[in-house]
C-alpha cells in the first residue's frame, strides 16, 4: 500500500562530542526507527533512513542510508532530503544540548569541580513543522512528567499530523527494548491507546495511521 511513496525516517541517538574520547548521548538503540524502516520497505515504500550510531544492521531494500553522529549532522541530512519526501517520521532521540566547546585533546582529570557549558541544538522536527508543505509529519514524545500535556504541546508546537507518545514509566516500553507501549495523539484531538506490542508490530500500526492520512 506504500508503493512508490517516499518516506524519510530518522532513528537512534545522536552523539555530542566533548573531547576526542567522550560524548553525551542517550539510551536510544535505534530499534523503533529501524522497525519502521523495515516495515515501510516491505510495504513498498522508498525509504531514506537517517541514523545516529547504533549496533543494528540497516534493513535490506532501503533507497538510502545516511549515518550521522551529531544533532547538527542529522539536522543537515534531514533538511537536504525532506523536500522529496511524502512522509517524515522522526523516531530519533536527538540530544537537545551539546557541549559549547569541543576540546582538541582529552580533558585531564582535575581536582576542582568541572563544569561543562552546553549550547542548545536545533530542533529538527520543529523546523520541519515550519517548512513542511504537503508532507505528513509524525513525531515521537519521550517524557517522564506531565506526559500527556507535554506531548500535546509538542504535537501543536511542531505542527505534526500525529505524535507517538511512549509510556516510559512501564516495563517493556521506550528505550532499547523490543516492545513499546504508546498512545497516539492526532491533530484533530483523537487519542488512541495501544496495548503493549513488539516495535515491529507497532511500526505497522503507525504506518496504518499514516496510510489513512494519505487517502
Ligand atoms: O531507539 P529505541 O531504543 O528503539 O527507542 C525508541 C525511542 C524511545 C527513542 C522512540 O520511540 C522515541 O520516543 N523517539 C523520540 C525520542 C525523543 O527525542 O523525544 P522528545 O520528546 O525529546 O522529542 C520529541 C520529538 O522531537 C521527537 O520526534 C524527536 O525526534 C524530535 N526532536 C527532538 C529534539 C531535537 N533537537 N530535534 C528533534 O527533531
Amino acid at each position: 500500500d506504500f508503493k512508490d511513496k517516499k518516506l524519510l525516517i530518522t532513528a537512534g541517538p545522536t552523539r555530542e562530542p566533548l573531547d576526542p574520547v567522550r560524548f553525551i548521548t542517550n539510551y536510544s538503540s535505534g530499534k523503533m526507527g529501524y522497525a519502521l524502516a523495515e516495515k515501510a520497505v516491505q510495504r513498498g515504500a522508498k525509504v531514506t533512513l537517517i541514523s545516529g550510531p547504533t549496533n543494528l544492521t540497516p534493513p535490506l531494500g532501503l533507497s538510502k542510508y545516511i549515518a550521522v553522529d551529531t544533532a547538527q549532522e542529522m539536522f543537515q541530512a534531514v533538511m537536504e532530503h525532506f523536500t522529496y519526501a511524502d512522509v517524515i517520521i522522526k523516531s530519533a532521540a536527538v540530544a537537545d544540548f551539546s557541549p559549547k566547546d569541543i576540546e582538541q585533546n582529552k580533558i585531564k582529570k582535575q581536582d576542582f569541580n568541572m563544569r561543562i557549558e552546553l549550547k542548545k541544538n536545533p530542533d529538527i522536527l520543529q523546523e520541519l513543522g515550519k517548512r513542511k508543505t504537503k508532507q505528513i509529519l509524525v513525531g515521537f514524545a519521550a517524557e517522564t512528567t506531565e506526559v500527556l500535556e507535554n506531548a500535546q504541546n509538542k504535537l501543536k508546537r511542531k505542527n505534526l499530523d500525529f505524535i507517538v507518545m511512549n509510556n516510559l514509566t512501564e516495563e517493556g516500553a521506550g528505550f532499547a527494548v523490543d516492545s513499546n507501549i504508546v498512545k497516539i495523539l492526532h491533530k484533530d484531538g483523537r487519542i488512541e491507546e495501544l496495548s503493549k506490542m513488539l516495535k515491529k508490530d507497532l511500526a505497522n500500526e503507525i504506518l496504518d495511521r499514516i496510510y489513512s492520512y494519505m487517502l
